[in-house]
């Protein structure tokens, strides 16, 4: 009996089996709202048979995106332009949707990926990025300003008015981007928050401005929905944030009804210095999930059924979390069923596709013709 393959529930969220799509950034909406591209790349993974698709980064403000092209959930235009990318997903896949809920903090105002990444200056496209502190993300690049009291009053309210939408959209969960150097991340490290008011010197107080927006979107979204968090792990820069504190955020976020945490790591700093392997972040997930008690999904490097099944027959994490594999091989669940005997949810219209050798991979598909 495959454990990848087994039933499970984040929070109030009944899963089919342990595997989720990543979130994935694809910087290919226009002024945030969706296009066609959301319906082909978002439709195509909700037919691989993981159990949870979670969107790419989706912003709360427009001035929290990463690039001109990020997907947005800001307006009734942003909302009304996934409406027929979550309908044609319902339609056709029993998958769990999930949406990341991001702002973009230090690191807005870039060049998508393929043009470079660099930071646009305003007066060529660019905005001025929000953060904690006034401190740059590279040497030589001009500071972000840090939020007042104001800003931060109008972010917290922007994630759980996103969260409202998504809730609307019919999203079963959302998770918070806490990650990879964007704003709620920057608010955790000590290397990016420099603040001495309320929000920042004490691990404590840099905690409390994502535990407020986390509450603020908690109570946004229905009880009978997930509500997650996705942490770096660590800043793997001496002095930086880290699994310790991860641990404490960690309890923090359990205290205030937390589903789940999504392990990952790195992205506050070019200083940083990892060594990336297979599994190289699943250590964390197994503390957290083993010191906390709270369901942990897995994720960075896992690309075979037989590691993704024994991170969790092992115990070391809830779930796993695919990106890249998904995108080089997007039914790597059904073919890992395959090589773990277990079964899989497939479309109707590609029954026929099952090979002679795993007979019973998407269960009864007895059809006639004439
Ligand atoms: C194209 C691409 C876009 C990504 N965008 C996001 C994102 O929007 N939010 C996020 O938390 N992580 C993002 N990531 C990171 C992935 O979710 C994942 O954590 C990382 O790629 C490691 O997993 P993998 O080894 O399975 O690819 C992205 C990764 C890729 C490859």
């Amino acid at each position: 009996m495959s454990k990848l393959f087994s039933p499970y529930s984040l929070g109030p969220v009944e899963l089919a089996n342990r595997i989720a799509v990543a979130p994935m950034c694809q910087y290919s909406a226009e002024d945030g709202k969706a296009t066609d591209w959301h319906l082909l790349h978002l439709g195509h993974l909700a037919l691989s048979g993981a159990a949870i698709l979670f969107t790419e980064a989706t912003a709360v403000l427009p001035e929290g995106r990463i690039s001109p092209g990020d997907l947005g959930l800001w307006s009734d235009a942003t909302e009304e332009a996934l409406v027929p990318v979550v309908a044609a997903i319902r339609k056709y896949s029993p998958i769990r949707l999930a949406m990341q809920l991001a702002h973009a903090g230090r690191k807005a105002s870039s060049h998508v990926p393929w043009e470079g990444g660099q930071l646009i200056p305003a007066g060529q496209g660019g905005w001025q990025p929000l953060a904690p502190s006034a401190v740059p993300l590279a040497a030589g690049e001009p500071a972000p300003t840090a939020l007042d009291a104001a800003g931060l009053e109008q972010v917290r309210e922007a994630f759980a008015a996103t969260a409202r939408r998504a809730d609307r959209l019919g999203f079963d969960a959302v998770e918070l981007h806490s990650a990879h150097g964007y704003l709620l991340h920057e608010f955790l490290s000590p290397l990016t928050n420099r603040r001495d008011d309320g929000y920042g010197g004490s691990l404590e107080k840099r905690l409390r401005f994502p535990l407020e927006v986390f509450s603020a979107v908690r109570a946004a979204f229905p009880a009978g929905k997930a509500v997650g968090v996705r942490v770096s792990a660590t800043d793997w820069i001496e002095g930086g944030w880290d699994l310790e504190q991860t641990l404490a955020y960690a309890r923090e976020l359990k205290r205030r009804g937390c589903d789940f945490i999504h392990v990952s790591s790195g992205g506050l700093s070019q200083q940083q210095q990892i060594a990336v392997h297979p599994n190289y972040q699943v250590p964390f997930a197994e503390r957290i999930k083993a010191e906390v008690g709270i369901p942990t999904i897995a994720v960075g490097m896992i690309t075979e059924p037989e590691q993704a099944e024994a991170i969790v027959a092992t115990g070391q994490a809830d779930m796993v979390a695919l990106a890249r594999a998904m995108l080089f091989d997007p039914r790597w669940p059904w073919h890992a069923a395959a090589k773990l005997g277990a079964q899989v949810a497939a479309p109707k219209q590609y029954w026929r596709s099952q090979p002679r050798a795993y007979k019973a991979l998407f269960g009864d598909t007895s059809m006639g013709q004439r």
